[in-house]
């Protein structure tokens, strides 16, 4: 499979997610081209990937702002192409995961389901089957907020993602990989 690994992330902690998915799709043999979408702003062919994943820190309920600035480009190009049609009809073979690291401090996961949401809607739009929707625990960096890693409705995610959580990441990628290879030898 062609694999298209974006990724947006302020402090770093969606990175590490990205690169642990980067891994495991190139030790099972698919090509796969990871992208900073903090460092390039580039337009994507999405429709020649047969999987692509997206993953982005929440900011206010929503990816970071690196993420939302590449949706609304990609969204543009994606009109002015006609590549949303009314009714979004499916295209077969095409597939996304949208994932997010998140902190919850104050209303947990619901905190990331919003960012899911948003970022599984381009791809909806333009037919491509959302096969994954994962949310990670990513404790905050900065300094000042560091109190909110222990007193958020998550408890103490000090350290998260830890290597349990990168570990769970590498198997959910794993399985997913999988699935789609079964589909596409029915
Ligand atoms: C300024 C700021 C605002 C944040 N706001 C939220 C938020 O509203 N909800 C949430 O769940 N996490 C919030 N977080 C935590 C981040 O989503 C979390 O640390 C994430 O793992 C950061 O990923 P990144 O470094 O890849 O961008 C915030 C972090 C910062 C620094």
């Amino acid at each position: 499979m062609e694999v298209l690994n974006l990724y947006g992330s302020l402090n770093g902690q969606t990175e590490k997610v990205a690169l642990e998915i980067a891994d495991v799709v190139e030790q099972a043999g698919h090509n796969v081209s990871t992208v900073n979408l903090k460092k390039e702003g580039v337009i994507f062919e999405l429709l020649n990937y047969d999987l692509t994943f997206l993953g982005s820190g929440v900011y206010t309920w929503l990816p970071g702002k690196f993420v939302k600035d590449w949706i609304d480009r990609q969204l543009g190009y994606a009109r002015d192409n006609n590549l949303i049609l009314p009714d979004s009809p499916r295209v077969p073979g095409k597939s996304v995961c949208v994932y997010c690291t998140y902190a919850g401090p104050h209303t947990g996961e619901e905190e990331a389901i919003p960012a899911l949401k948003y970022m599984g809607q381009l791809f909806d739009h333009m037919g491509i089957n959302i096969v994954g929707e994962w949310s990670v625990v990513g404790a905050f960096v900065p300094e000042k907020m560091q109190h909110f890693n222990t007193s958020g409705r998550l408890g103490n995610i000090v350290g998260r993602p830890n290597a349990e959580d990168l570990k769970q990441v590498r198997k959910k990628t794993s399985a997913l990989l999988s699935s789609l290879n079964v589909n596409e030898n029915d």
